[in-house]
């Protein structure tokens, strides 16, 4: 039986597309049942309809600053669905330890940076500040504290001195849609699980890929 997922987004939903896609495979163990938005007109839940995916809004504005009345509203709309996995896919709610502990290993979010690097907003434009020759986007399960959570796989770009924050953006974005839906695969076909804090599971399957220097020597 394949899993239910539910994904959350805020804005474009190109991860969600990806997912979305991914998920259309015969062999994949997840099938996206409902896509939720917290802004009524994100470009996102219109690819989502298109796709004929179901879809809600649960805007938070109608609840003011009550976060756990939001919450119970996202929550009623996922058992609604019989979600059973959370993909976070660029939403942009902070959500509290109440609602993340409903999802403990089961709540999946993408971070446009290498984790723990860069952890919160503007990756790219930081990385580049900062001078990172490696930079790249990171899936993990979701604990309390943002962006911080067990990682579950990771892909790396190489930086180059003519990168800009947008042509950086768009490789590492290239990299999230390649990672995503992997990472949920393991998740959903229960490869990798949530232990003790940690991402247990089977390993590397293949040998690892030859290291990745920059400068190139
Ligand atoms: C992505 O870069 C994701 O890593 C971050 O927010 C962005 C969402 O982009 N959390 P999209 O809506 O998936 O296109």
């Amino acid at each position: 039986m394949k899993r239910r997922v539910a994904i959350l987004i805020s804005g474009r939903g190109s991860n969600m597309t990806a997912l979305i896609e991914a998920a259309r495979a015969a062999d994949f163990p997840a099938s996206i049942a409902l896509v939720v938005s917290n802004v009524a007109n994100a470009a996102g839940l219109t690819a989502a309809r298109e796709a004929g995916i179901a879809t809600a809004v649960v805007d938070h504005k109608g609840f003011g600053k009550d976060r756990e009345a939001f919450e119970r509203a996202l929550q009623e709309a996922l058992d609604a669905h019989g979600i059973e996995i959370v993909c976070l896919a660029g939403f942009m709610r902070l959500l509290t330890p109440w609602f993340v502990r409903q999802w403990e290993g089961r709540m999946l979010n993408i971070h446009p940076a290498l984790l723990p690097a860069f952890k919160g907003l503007d990756t790219h434009a930081r990385a580049l500040a900062a001078g990172v020759r490696i930079h790249g986007a990171t899936v993990h399960f979701v604990i309390p504290e943002m962006d911080s959570g067990p990682i579950i796989m990771q892909g790396a770009v190489a930086v180059g001195d003519d990168d800009t924050e947008q042509s950086l953006a768009a490789r590492v974005l290239a990299v999230e849609h390649a990672i995503y839906p992997a990472a949920l695969r393991l998740v959903a076909s229960g490869a990798v699980v949530l232990r003790d804090g940690r991402c247990s599971g089977p390993g590397h399957k293949a040998e690892p890929p030859p290291p990745l220097i920059m400068p190139v020597l």
